[in-house]
């Protein structure tokens, strides 16, 4: 660990973002040992007028969220917020951020560090058409000045942008100000436990190793279901939609981890780079091989247009053009308002060539990983029915967290991130290049949707989507399996 102090400063931390998950997931770092109070502060800057007390009384409640939470967590909880202070100002005010130097440096000096270096972390909880004015007043007033060493980091959230054109400004506005090194874009998906899981489980596994390609594998699916709709966010969401949302993102992040090559090491710049040329090696997207649906009473939220054309569910087909890859069908899937929430990979093979017990109409193998609820992986295979006959029948070899790593806790995606800023550690971090990759990909199917080319099916929610996705399933060569 780095000898010296840490402010954290929350910006945008009486927002949602703030105190749905970064609120929470310092508090567990701290809980955890991972923030000692000796050496760490937390600043919450936003542009209402509340006091110290205020801001950690709005805190409070993401915190304790059980009635009848333990004293012993209550009494956590209250330390953890005696380390949090509010600074008011605005987002593009020098006078602001002067403030808030002030606030830390007046820290720095009482808690420094004569030996220590100063640790300077700005998480950027707010929307991203002020990230390039935050951005510009942190390297005016902010920046650690400590002759013995330390950094600034600063950490954006999506939506980087809502095209290739816009993404790649706010990338050089951002540019000119801090180096990639000090640039962490989240994406919370990177920080899920079986995410991270890709690279040990491909890689570590020769069960995997030659299997793990188009002679074996017939199609791959990675899907993202919600089972509620975007109400209150329709504001936000309307403006994006579900492929900005999630599949540019999230999907595209799992997508990566799931085709690239192995990297030269566990370096981030090395793993990063394998990402990045998965994603150069996606095709064009064809109209064809993309459903878009929009649940119906989406736009009676009074904050999304009548005629919102913004879809809230989209399945599509991706191809990856180079050798392992060539042939397979990667079907990203995503749905808002759907009949379960989930989000998983299906990975399902090819039949068994000459097949002698014509048992592939039960079912092919498929390797499942669920990433949520319940983290699980689970083989598909076909056994012998027990019993006399020879019968044959599809059964699981079943992973499933709960049972196989009682009592271990899971850490939050958010948590997992947040410590990996601190420690510098790049690896589940998107990178610039990465960002532009992933939005050359859609941006020309995106356009296509604004300017209403595109019409999103209706679809009843609580169901599976429109049933044209299912069709387009089935075009891809995926087979249904029991189930699904
Ligand atoms: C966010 C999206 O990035 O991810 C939300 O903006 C979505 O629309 C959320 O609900 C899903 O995250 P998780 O971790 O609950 O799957």
């Amino acid at each position: 660990p780095e000898i010296g102090c840490l402010s954290i400063v929350v910006l945008g931390a009486s927002g949602d973002l703030a105190k749905k998950k970064t609120f929470p997931a310092l508090f567990n770092l701290y809980r955890r040992g991972f923030l000692q109070s000796n050496e760490v502060h937390i600043f919450g800057y936003a542009r209402t007028k509340i006091s110290d007390e205020e801001l950690r009384n709005r805190i409070r409640g993401y915190l304790i969220k059980d009635k009848d939470a333990s004293s012993a967590h209550s009494e956590d909880v209250s330390k953890f917020l005696q380390l949090v202070k509010y600074v008011c100002g605005s987002y593009d005010s020098d006078e602001g951020f002067q403030s808030l130097d002030k606030e830390i440096s007046e820290y720095e000096v009482t808690k420094n560090s004569t030996e220590g270096s100063s640790r300077r972390l700005f998480y950027l909880a707010l929307p991203p058409s002020v990230y390039p004015s935050v951005c510009r007043m942190i390297k005016r007033n902010c920046m650690n000045k400590s002759d013995l060493g330390g950094w600034t980091r600063i950490v954006v959230e999506k939506p980087f942008g809502k095209d290739l054109e816009s993404a790649e400004k706010l990338s050089s506005q951002i540019g000119e100000l801090f180096e990639e090194p000090q640039i962490y874009r989240i994406d919370h998906y990177l920080g899920k436990e079986l995410v991270q899981n890709l690279l040990v489980l491909r890689f570590a596994n020769r069960f995997f190793l030659p299997l793990w390609n188009r002679d074996n594998i017939a199609n791959i699916q990675i899907v993202f279901r919600e089972d509620f709709g975007t109400e209150g966010r329709g504001g936000y969401f309307d403006e994006y939609g579900i492929i900005r949302d999630i599949i540019q993102n999230h999907l595209l992040q799992v997508l990566c981890l799931v085709a690239m090559e192995k990297p030269v090491s566990l370096k981030p710049e090395h793993i990063r780079d394998e990402k990045v040329k998965v994603l150069q090696s996606v095709l064009p997207i064809r109209d064809e091989e993309v459903v878009l649906g929009q649940y119906i009473g989406y736009r009676d939220d009074p904050t999304v247009p009548d005629n919102s054309n913004t879809p809230t569910f989209a399945t599509m087909v991706l191809h990856i053009h180079n050798e392992r890859w060539e042939g397979v069908p990667f079907i990203l899937k995503a749905g808002k308002a759907l009949n379960s929430r989930k989000a998983e990979i299906r990975i399902q093979f090819k039949d068994v060539p000459g097949d002698i017990f014509k048992c592939h109409k039960q079912g092919r193998n498929e390797f499942v990983i669920r990433l949520q609820p319940s983290e699980a992986m689970y083989m598909k295979l076909t056994v012998k029915q027990p019993g006399l006959d020879m019968q044959t029948a599809q059964s699981e070899l079943d992973l499933s967290y709960k049972q196989r790593y009682q009592g271990v806790p899971i850490p939050e995606a958010y948590e997992r991130l947040i410590l990996d800023t601190i420690r510098g550690d790049q690896q589940h971090f998107v990178r610039r290049d990465e960002l532009k990759a992933a939005w050359e990909i859609f941006t020309p199917l995106l356009h296509r949707i604004d300017d209403g080319e595109f019409k999103p099916l209706p679809y009843t929610p609580g169901s599976r989507g429109p049933a044209e996705a299912d069709e387009l399933l089935a075009q891809a060569g995926y087979m249904q399996t029991h189930g699904y």
